[in-house]
């Protein structure tokens, strides 16, 4: 399968920013242990980070025809643009929402998601292990 693993606004600050609730690794840290999960051997990986919207949408826009799915871990997008919902839901792949941290127990503005009805899943609060988890369930989506 080929899988994205998109990355939103100040997620290319992972592991300098706010280690408390994001931890101490960086995102190619993280995208290096995800691309060396046996889960995903078989599987043609490819990771985009912006912090710009429209490249965002650009990005998925681009990848119709030639993914078979992506995860999204869409930052403070997540919480209010319609834009990206209305991206995700615009193109031919399965798309599955991921956070590092738990946004149900966070700060009111967070506990909203704006894209979550449009993914196939939303994982929260489970780390780097989540976007492992959000790829699966957009294998899961797939025939064979
Ligand atoms: C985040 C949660 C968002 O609220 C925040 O704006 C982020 C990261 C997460 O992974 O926990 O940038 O998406």
């Amino acid at each position: 399968m080929k899988l994205a693993i998109v990355n939103g606004p100040n997620l290319n600050l992972l592991g300098q920013r706010e280690p408390e609730i994001y931890g101490t690794e960086s995102l190619d840290d993280i995208n290096g242990w995800i691309a060396g999960q046996s889960a995903f051997a078989e599987d043609e990986l490819t990771f985009f980070q912006s912090n710009h919207e429209g490249a965002i949408i650009d990005f998925l826009h681009d990848r119709r025809g030639q993914i078979d799915g992506a995860v999204i871990n869409a930052g403070a997008l997540t919480h209010y643009s319609y834009a990206i919902r209305d991206a995700i839901a615009a193109v031919d792949y399965p798309v599955a929402e991921v956070h590092l941290s738990d946004i149900s127990s966070r700060e009111p503005f967070r506990q909203q998601s704006v894209i979550k009805d449009v993914c196939v899943a939303q994982i929260t609060g489970l780390g780097k292990q989540g976007y492992v988890e959000a790829l699966l369930k957009v294998k899961q989506e797939l025939p064979g």
